[in-house]
């Protein structure tokens, strides 16, 4: 049969754990958008925004099966543009902390993410905003890759400005710290205490100060332990200015608690959503770049999540599906797909309710599972069976699929 095509606003995904909503559009108007249901209720704002560099970026994708088995990535496809003037950026940035603030809660934090291009500026806006004494921390995250520079010192670290709503901001660094590397300081006496622990002390202004060997390091704000990602990092998504999962994990367990929410607006490859999932946090996120929710479909599955399209999504081009009922469900099986099958990301079966799809079912290209299903099988609900498919190049084309049509040959 042919399936209809129809507009959809927004999908979700069942899972387990903490929900999760993505919001694919404009930053400062969908934060504006978010004040009045979120005022003082986000516990932690990421924010990883362009850096001013006036460049492009692009995102390596995998399209079909034999770039999954492989791991080459056979299109590359423009992501984002870094191209705002001065002017604009600091006046996008404005919008974005004014109501990032208005979102926090009173006990929350943002970070920042810049590095040396725009990290001065921004420092004023958010001293403006939060109040000078707000700032916590200016974090040097310091990385080895990239090349070396003659002209200048090379350039291995981004700045991530730490600020509190106000002064009764929850920080856990319990949650953050990390075995000892190595012991400390070798010029303090070396004790062993009974039960064979080892320790150094020193006396300082009549104190005396013990510190265990094998004691918990809390990081300070030099963070140098946290790689970026290699070349051929498992993580890498494929998304140019992807972010460790590590660097947004520390980010996550001290600024925030199970079942707190947190809120990156400049979301890309979803990195600080995949911590909040993984560590049982709500999330919100948002990101105007098309491509995004093919790269959340797999880093937040399982997980139970909405994604909200800034309008709604019109289906082109021909489909054909094969539809078997059975007692108690329904099973699809594609025929026919209005791209290149290779140029098919993922696609879902489940339910459409007015303009929402609830996807049951569905299939995405991953390194584990490279090749796509062409059958999916659902439970009957009522409602109306619905279809998603969605290209490498981010477009997503819904489908309805009339019931009274499914034994028909003739349709
Ligand atoms: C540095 S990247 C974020 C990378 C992300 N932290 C990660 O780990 O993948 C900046 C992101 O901001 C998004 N962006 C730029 N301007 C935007 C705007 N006005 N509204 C929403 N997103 C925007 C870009 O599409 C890009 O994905």
């Amino acid at each position: 049969m042919q399936p209809k095509p129809v507009a959809v606003r927004r999908e979700s995904y069942e899972g387990r754990g903490a929900d999760g909503r993505f919001y694919l559009g404009d930053a400062p108007g969908l934060l504006d958008a978010l004040v009045p249901e979120y005022r003082g209720q986000v516990k932690l704002i990421y924010m990883d925004p362009p850096f001013l560099t006036g460049e492009r970026f692009v995102i390596r994708a995998r399209a079909g099966e034999g770039d999954w088995k492989t791991g080459r990535s056979s299109l590359t496809l423009p992501a984002y543009d870094d191209d705002l003037d001065p002017e604009s950026y600091y006046a996008l940035m404005r919008r974005a902390l004014e109501a990032s603030r208005e979102l926090l809660r009173d006990d929350g934090m943002l970070f920042l993410h810049c590095d040396f291009r725009a990290s001065a500026r921004l420092r004023l806006i958010l001293d403006d905003l939060f109040g000078p004494d707000s700032l916590l921390n200016e974090i040097a995250w310091v990385y080895h890759t990239g090349g070396t520079a003659k002209r200048y010192f090379s350039r291995k670290h981004d700045t991530i400005l730490f600020y509190r709503k106000t002064r009764s901001y929850d920080f856990n660094i319990s949650a953050v710290v990390a075995p000892p590397v190595k012991p400390r300081q070798n010029h303090m006496r070396k004790h062993v205490d009974p039960d064979g622990r080892v320790y150094r002390s020193i006396r300082s202004n009549g104190r005396v100060y013990t510190y265990y060997d094998d004691d918990p390091v809390p990081p300070t704000d030099v963070w140098d332990d946290v790689s970026h990602l290699q070349q051929r990092d498992p993580q890498r998504t494929g998304y140019d200015t992807q972010k460790p999962l590590a660097l947004l994990d520390r980010i996550v367990r001290c600024a925030s608690r199970e079942g707190e929410l947190v809120l990156d607006p400049f979301a890309g490859s979803g990195t600080a959503l995949e911590a909040a999932k993984l560590l049982g946090r709500r999330f919100v996120g948002i990101d105007k770049c098309a491509l995004v929710p093919n790269i959340l479909r797999r880093r937040l599955d399982g997980a139970p999540w909405e994604l909200f399209y800034p309008e709604p999504q019109i289906p082109e081009g021909d489909c054909r599906v094969g539809i078997l009922s059975g007692v108690g469900f329904y099973h699809a099986r594609l025929e026919q797909v209005p791209m290149p099958w290779d140029m098919l990301d993922n696609w879902a079966l489940g339910y459409l309710e007015g303009d929402r799809f609830r996807v049951l079912k569905q299939s995405v290209r991953s390194r584990k599972e490279p090749a796509l299903l062409p059958e999916l099988e659902v439970p009957v609900f009522n409602g109306t069976l619905g279809l998603r498919l969605s290209d490498v190049r981010g477009k997503s084309h819904h489908y309805a699929l009339d019931a009274s049509d499914f034994n028909n040959p003739n349709v």
